[in-house]
């Protein structure tokens, strides 16, 4: 798994172990904490192998596989993923986020590990004309340089699975057919009932969950609720919000599906919950469940957000057998549960 020291990634690694994998972390740390890996340990039993790899060099990408070359899939997560940082520095997104995917389908090639479970976003529907987006919704222009990596992603796997189909049908193929889910999520939030992993953003947080956290735990002033003149029912920006336990048994599903053997090439999968919520939705909801009052100040938009998206996720139930089931209460809840433990009040 790389990326497995990540918000998601920690996560998933987790349920990963509680059904029976055994998984090996590759991640660069440039936005999480080696201390994941012990926490990972605390909740499962279990300790991940871990290697510090930066998978955007080829060279220590190639040798990570030569020595991990017994792989049966590789889940990919590691990229630089903050919608508003993109906007501000494109070329350390594409270079990071590109180059790290290229050279992991590389190792993998080399190592004849062909399946592949891809985190893809649902930024790259840019903003749908119709909502809900199902997988067929056209991806319109990204809103961002974050949302155009996401995209080029899927292009090159789609490209790389339509050569070995025609390597196959001229007899030419070699090694295994490859097998890769895009799992385009939507707004992944909350932290693992333990309180022992979540969201750890390095510096001032870009997303609205942990900089709510962190204002409600005074390390932040205040939030500020980028704009509030969206053609939404209260002004603020709509998302799917998904708690990132019901994203992590998301990629389990996705694995096992592969696993039965009759899937062969690349499919899609929205990972939502089907419901959008505002930014006041999630402040009501944070006071709600927490009992904390947030201090907040609505401002101007932020550049590359869209007005409003949520899922139709009836593909991933119906292929895949996975259904989100968390509210967005217990999301809430989750990620102050978190941030309290970060702070070593529980
Ligand atoms: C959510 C809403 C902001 C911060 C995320 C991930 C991205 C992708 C899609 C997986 C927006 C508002 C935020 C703040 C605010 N997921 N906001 N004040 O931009 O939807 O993107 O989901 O691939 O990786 O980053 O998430 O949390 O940044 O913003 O008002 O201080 O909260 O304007 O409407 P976003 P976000």
């Amino acid at each position: 798994m790389t990326g497995g020291c990540g918000f998601i990634g920690s996560h998933t690694v987790v349920e990963l172990q509680q059904q029976g994998y055994t998984v090996v972390i590759a991640d660069n740390l440039s936005n999480s904490l080696a201390s994941v890996v012990d926490n990972i340990e605390k909740i499962s039993g279990q300790r991940p192998v871990f290697e510090q790899v930066d998978l955007s060099s080829r060279q220590a990408c190639l040798q990570f596989f030569n020595i991990h070359s017994d792989a049966d899939a590789v889940i990919h997560f590691a990229a630089a993923k903050a919608v508003g940082e993109s906007v501000r520095i494109p070329l350390h997104y594409y270079r990071n986020n590109i180059d790290s995917l290229l050279n992991v389908l590389e190792g993998m090639e080399k190592s004849d590990c062909r399946t592949l479970v891809f985190s893809s976003s649902c930024t790259v529907y840019g903003q749908p004309k119709k909502l809900p987006v199902t997988e067929k919704t056209p991806r319109l222009a990204a809103n961002c340089p974050y949302g155009n990596t996401k995209q080029i992603a899927e292009d090159i796997l789609t490209d790389l699975v339509h050569a070995y189909r025609v390597k196959a049908a001229a007899k030419e193929a070699v090694g295994k057919p490859w097998k890769i889910l895009a799992l385009r999520y939507f707004n992944p939030i909350g932290a693992h009932p333990s309180g022992l992993i979540g969201e750890l953003p390095n510096g001032v947080p870009g997303n609205l969950m942990p900089f709510i956290t962190q204002t409600a735990a005074g390390i932040r002033e205040k939030l500020m609720v980028f704009g509030n003149d969206y053609n939404t029912p209260d002004g603020t920006p709509i998302r799917d919000y998904i708690h990132v336990c019901d994203l992590a048994a998301a990629h389990v599903c996705a694995l096992k599906h592969m696993e039965k053997g009759d899937f062969e090439g690349m499919d899609f999968f929205n990972i939502g919950t089907g419901c959008g919520y505002s930014v006041l939705d999630v402040i009501k909801s944070f006071e709600r469940s927490t009992g904390c009052k947030l201090n907040y100040e609505i401002t101007t938009r932020r550049e590359g957000d869209i007005e409003q998206i949520w899922a139709n996720a009836e593909k991933a139930e119906k292929i895949l057998g996975w259904k989100a089931s968390r509210t967005l209460d217990e999301m809430t809840r989750s990620a102050w549960k978190w941030q309290q433990n970060l702070q070593g009040k529980i």
